[in-house]
């Protein structure tokens, strides 16, 4: 029999994050596609219902993107407070982060297994990526929306992002594009979430629910967590 240890990964701040963050980009992803293609309306402009109205849509979308701005925002203000959530950052100029970095990868691509790691520096780098894709829509998208109020608080704010992308056509069609790239994402991190799950029993689909991640032998970057989460 297997003896496994604990180990506390997320706060309850992260945890929360991630899933408003779900529900939202679900949202999003969903009304942002009809949006761009409202295939309910009929030849005369006609809506089938009210839910497919595209004032009640649009409103959906709106809604969802001042949610994924304030999680945004809450994620930077309560990140610096637990180690276990912290990004790449911090860890990308030490030596061994590269050296965990090519062995996740041997492991993808050569099924050589690597040393059990709390926090793989491969998934980390992606997720520093993703930041940056949020943050691209979240500017392309406020600064559209600030279009409809010209001179309000949101054009004011980002309309340079529109206009320094070419333009609207150009603007929009980039903020429908890297939505495409969150859903690649999105179906890439659930891959590998649950491959490691089934293959080290680790619990790491249930880690964004309780936090805990399990290891039956010191995981390699424990030195990242405090003394006390161990
Ligand atoms: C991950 C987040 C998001 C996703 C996946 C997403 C997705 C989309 C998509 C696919 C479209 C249709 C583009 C087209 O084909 O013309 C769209 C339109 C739009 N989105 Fe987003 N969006 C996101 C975030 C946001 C945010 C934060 C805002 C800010 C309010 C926003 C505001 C808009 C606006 C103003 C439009 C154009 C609506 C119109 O012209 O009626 N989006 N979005």
């Amino acid at each position: 029999m297997k003896l496994f240890k604990s180990y506390y990964v997320f706060s309850p701040a992260l945890r929360i994050w991630h899933w408003v963050n779900f529900v939202a980009i679900a949202v999003l992803f969903v009304t942002g596609l009809y949006i761009g293609n409202p295939f309910f309306s009929g030849p005369h402009g006609k809506e089938a219902t009210f839910a497919t109205t595209m004032a009640f849509i649009r409103f959906l979308h709106f809604s969802a993107g001042y949610i994924l701005l304030a999680a945004f925002l809450f994620r930077i203000a309560t990140a610096p407070f637990n180690k276990g959530d912290r990004l790449v950052i911090p860890a990308f100029w030490r030596e061994e982060f590269w050296q965990r970095f090519k062995a996740t990868l041997e492991e993808y691509l050569l099924f050589k297994e690597h040393e059990p790691m709390i926090r793989n520096p491969l998934a980390r780098t992606a997720y520093f990526f993703f930041y940056l894709l949020l943050v691209f829509m979240l500017l392309t998208g406020f600064s559209i929306y600030g279009l409809s109020n010209p001179g309000g608080f949101w054009d004011t704010l980002t309309g340079w992002v529109v206009w320094s992308l070419g333009g609207e056509f150009q603007a929009r069609a980039w903020h429908h594009w890297v939505a495409w790239i969150i859903m690649l994402f999105f179906v890439v991190h659930l891959y590998f979430v649950v491959r490691e799950d089934v293959f080290r029993r680790n619990g790491e689909v249930s880690s964004m629910v309780s936090g805990v991640k399990f290891f039956d032998r010191e995981p390699v970057d424990a030195d990242e967590l405090k003394e006390e989460e161990r």
